[in-house]
């Protein structure tokens, strides 16, 4: 499974990047307000930056809105993903969309018929929220996990990123699950770097060979 970083704060994407763990960026309109930078800037420096899928979504509600926005938001670098909604007019502008070759991500996606559909409209990826089902009291992971299911039994290419990840839990679940991709908040990556007992190992190999040094120069002495 690969991770993506899910934010739009170039600190973040790049210190991630610079770990070699990520190989792609997601950003939604929310992520990108809490930033206050220009939308099309701040996507082109993240594309520049990250050598993989950079998802930008579209905030047109019409299928034409979409297609214009979606046709910019491309041009800026060849590694822009376009985020589009579940809904009847983005499954219409991801129809048109995917036959010119442009990629699209099917975000807000809370069912297995909706990344059914997403699938038949040739979304280059499909997202859906784990984090957003399990706070209204539904398993997320059930339902990625039978997304899972059911795309590998009709060798379904869409790629499924398990997104809306609130835990390190949840990054395992989706891993087992078989999600291709997790995009996974900075706060969450971090987390996933530590275990207590990696630091007490540190800690005691660095005591441990500073005796050692200080046993070996005496000697010398
Ligand atoms: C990423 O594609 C989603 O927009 C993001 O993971 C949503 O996360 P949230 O439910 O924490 O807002």
């Amino acid at each position: 499974m690969k991770l993506f970083i899910d934010t739009a704060n170039i600190d973040q994407i790049k210190e991630m990047y610079s770990l070699g763990i990520i190989s792609g960026v997601t950003t939604n309109p929310t992520l990108c307000s809490k930033e206050g930078k220009d939308f099309k800037s701040s996507i082109a420096e993240i594309a520049a930056i990250v050598d993989g899928p950079i998802s930008a979504e579209a905030i047109s509600m019409t299928r034409e809105g979409i297609i214009q926005e979606a046709r910019e938001l491309a041009a800026i670098a060849p590694n822009i993903v376009i985020k589009i909604p579940m809904m009847e007019e983005g499954l219409a502008a991801t129809s048109v969309l995917s036959k010119e070759g442009i990629k699209v991500n099917m975000t807000l996606v809370f069912s297995v018929n909706q990344a059914l559909l997403a699938a038949q409209v040739g979304a280059a990826y499909v997202s859906p929220f784990v984090g957003r089902l399990d706070d209204i009291g539904h398993s997320g992971i059930e339902i990625l996990d039978n997304i899972v299911t059911i795309y590998d039994i009709y060798d379904i290419k869409t790629e499924i990123i398990s997104a809306s990840i609130r835990n390190p839990l949840h990054v395992v679940q989706s891993a087992l699950a078989g999600a291709h991709i997790a995009t996974v908040p900075y706060d969450i990556l971090k987390a996933m770097v530590k275990h207590p007992l990696t630091d007490i190992g540190i800690e005691r190999f660095l005591k441990d060979w500073k005796k050692l040094q200080e046993t070996t120069s005496s000697i010398r002495k």
